[in-house]
């Protein structure tokens, strides 16, 4: 099961006013051999409360070095220390890289790759185009980015200067909802309407191979039903969720669900091989009860969005009150998101692999 390992800040820059690229250096760095498009769980103690967030690998696969990128967002304890209190010489401590926001790089097959960023929804989609500009020297990749103003475009001038070095296959447009620009088309939000106009003037839609879309749900399933109606399959366009929209919204019908059917329930939880006997509360899922019992359970976003805390069910029954992460099949295998997983059988037996 993944651990938490030191890594070392060896770098710290800012890219935009409130936003930070932080370059580590891993204590086991085998452990920290990434795939473009994975992210990194940190966890940190904050006055006597351990709080964890993920943040997505933005350096290139060529690039020999491992980066993130973090923006600071409103109230956000974490992003808020990493911007104001991080130094160069700190430590750090995550878990080896995960996530499947990515496809395989294969050189000479001439692809065509659309990308859908907003805010920091950069990082992951910037760690996937500089692989895919320098491993795939046929393919070529477009990218719509959406930002609020000129001034909240992290990255923009390496984005400038993978344009000049990468000149007809990396094409960047900007999108932004309060600063005018030339040409209507690039101001205002990415919704179905900007979709349409951009596939009929600037995208050649036909001819995209893989979409990947990152940011705000709102947008992602906007920009996602747009590919859809535009002739991509679900199997061409990727996307990560970023967490933080989960936080107040109401209850989904799954979860009003889940609690109906909910049950206190006997548990065995296996973590690395010994397995715990637990009581689980009516309404309990699986990770709190975990955590209730000082068990070590893997988890990051609680919001049913990364999959960290994914594990198999082995015996008896538990409902999900929301999945974003796991694909169809691993479900069918069994897997379960344990922070969104409550019993519905009295007994219940799971593995955290
Ligand atoms: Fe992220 Fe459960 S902790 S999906």
């Amino acid at each position: 099961m993944a651990r938490f390992h030191d890594l070392t800040v060896t770098d710290i820059h800012k890219t935009i006013r409130d936003a930070v690229v932080v370059t580590l250096k891993p204590d086991t760095p085998d452990d920290f051999d990434f795939t473009p498009g994975q992210y990194l769980t940190f966890k940190h103690d904050f006055e006597g409360e351990e709080l964890r967030r993920n943040y997505s690998i933005c350096a290139g696969k060529d690039d020999g070095i491992l980066q993130i990128g973090i923006k600071r967002v409103d109230g956000g304890t974490f992003s808020t220390w990493a911007n104001t209190d991080l130094q160069v010489g700190d430590t750090l401590q995550a878990m080896p890289p995960q996530g499947r926001f990515h496809t395989p790089n294969e050189a000479g097959t001439g692809k065509n790759y659309l990308g859908f960023a907003g805010g920091s929804g950069i990082t992951p989609v910037l760690s996937i185009l500089k692989t895919v500009l320098k491993r795939e020297m046929d393919s070529s990749f477009t990218l719509v980015y959406a930002n609020r103003g000129v001034n909240s475009i992290m990255f923009r001038e390496e984005l400038e200067d993978l344009k000049n070095t990468y000149m007809g296959r990396f094409n960047v447009i900007h999108v932004l909802e309060s600063d005018t620009q030339e040409a209507d088309l690039f101001t205002g939000r990415v919704d179905a309407e900007k979709c349409k106009t951009l596939f009929a003037k600037w995208i050649d839609i036909a001819s995209v191979d893989t979409a990947y879309i990152c940011g705000p749900k709102p947008m992602m399933l906007t920009i996602s039903a747009a590919l859809k109606d535009h002739g991509l399959s679900k199997e061409q366009i990727k996307f990560e969720l970023f967490g933080a929209e989960q936080q107040g919204r109401a209850k989904s019908k799954a979860e009003v669900v889940a609690n109906a059917r909910a049950v206190g329930a006997e548990a065995s939880i296996i973590i690395d091989g010994t397995a715990r006997s637990v009581t689980i509360a009516k309404g309990q899922t699986l990770l709190e009860a975990a955590l209730a019992h000082d068990l070590d359970a893997p988890f990051a976003c609680r919001a049913g969005v990364c999959s960290t805390c994914k594990c198999k069910v082995l015996e008896g029954e538990v409902d999900m009150r929301a999945n974003h992460a796991l694909e169809d099949y691993e479900v069918e295998q069994g897997y379960v998101l344990s922070c969104q997983s409550v019993p519905v059988s009295a007994t219940v037996v799971v593995e955290y692999e």
